[in-house]
């Protein structure tokens, strides 16, 4: 692990994600039960909100509840974030009561401002450029559909957005071969492609991106999409629309493309008969609430990994 906070996946060496979702598993098999239920005892967490969420919200806050600490979740407007309290201040400010900050929030380099100004473990909980803690939980529900990671391939069609970043880093720990299509001008950053790149050469696996979503699908392990208009982007829907539907829908001719196990997974919210139609959506491939549902588990993990001692993180371990 690179550093305190977990704002893009690229902090995790593979030894960090092969720890913490077998802790994840480990938490989803025994829950109700005694297990972890003390870990995080007498410790808050902030949870800062500058755009909605209903996943992010209520599994970081029932995570957090069921392993023993205290959640307290804000939208910026109730900070004096809100009326321009300096970022920095906040963090510094906050750091001074909880032992853990999520954010998420508009830009991206706020969140490094709040992780630089902050002592605590900060976690991006969705930034315009990564969504980190959706692909721990879409890690774990490939994992438990598959049985292993390394050598899947896995299709991303559609926006190269915040989601499909950090895919790409969990892709390249995980020696998973990943292979996004979008349409051009929605291709995802160089930069972050270049960085997925060479973190796939040290790890075994691989990241491409292409134009043709039937290329991406062919023979893959897991189909997986997003919204085109991502929050903030609302204003660009019609022109989104045009650029993606018919050709980047994913739709049953193109998961057919796919291995005939494939799995179809979607972060959510999703909006049938746009990225994805109903039939894929709700059908025997889909899923999406397991991936919805692991979220909390992959959370737990990682708050403890995070936010633990090394002794008391190792007992968790199975
Ligand atoms: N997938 C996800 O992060 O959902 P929310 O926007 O509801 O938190
Ligand atoms: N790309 C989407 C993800 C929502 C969880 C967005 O940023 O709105």
């Amino acid at each position: 692990m690179k550093g305190k906070d977990f704002l893009t996946l690229s902090e995790l060496e593979p030894n960090d994600l092969a720890s913490i979702l077998p802790v994840a598993a480990r938490l989803k098999k025994e829950r109700g039960k005694r297990f972890g239920s003390t870990a995080l005892s007498g410790k808050s967490v902030a949870l800062i909100f500058e755009k909605p969420s209903t996943r992010t919200r209520v599994s970081f806050q029932v995570a957090i509840s069921e392993l023993g600490g205290h959640a307290i979740s804000l939208s910026s407007n109730e900070l004096q974030l809100g009326r321009g309290e300096t970022v920095e201040d906040t963090g510094h400010v906050l750091s001074r009561y909880v032992h853990g900050i999520m954010a998420r929030v508009n830009r991206h380099a706020d969140l490094q401002r709040l992780a630089a100004s902050s002592s605590v473990p900060v976690i991006n909980g969705l930034s315009d450029l990564y969504h980190p803690v959706q692909i721990l939980a879409d890690l774990l529900t490939l994992q438990e559909h598959k049985k292993k990671l390394k050598g899947l391939k896995v299709a991303w069609v559609g926006d190269g957005d915040n989601v499909c970043n950090s895919w790409m880093f969990g892709a390249a720990l995980t020696g998973i071969d990943f292979v996004a299509a979008t349409p051009k001008g929605y291709e995802p950053p160089e930069e972050v492609v270049t960085q997925a790149e060479r973190m796939a050469r040290e790890h075994g696996g691989s990241v491409a991106v292409v134009s043709d979503p039937g290329k991406a699908a062919s023979g893959a392990d897991c189909v997986i999409t997003d919204t085109f208009v991502s929050m903030g982007l609302e204003e660009e829907k019609q022109k989104r629309i045009a650029a993606f539907i018919p050709e980047y829908q994913v739709n049953k001719p193109l998961m057919a493309r796919a291995k005939k196990d494939a799995i179809f997974q979607h972060c959510l919210p999703a909006h049938r008969g746009e990225e994805v139609t109903a039939d894929v959506m709700d059908g025997p491939q889909s899923v999406i609430f397991d991936e919805a549902e692991n979220r909390l588990h992959t959370t737990k993990a990682l708050l403890c990994f995070l936010m633990l001692g090394r002794r008391d993180y190792a007992a968790l371990t199975p």
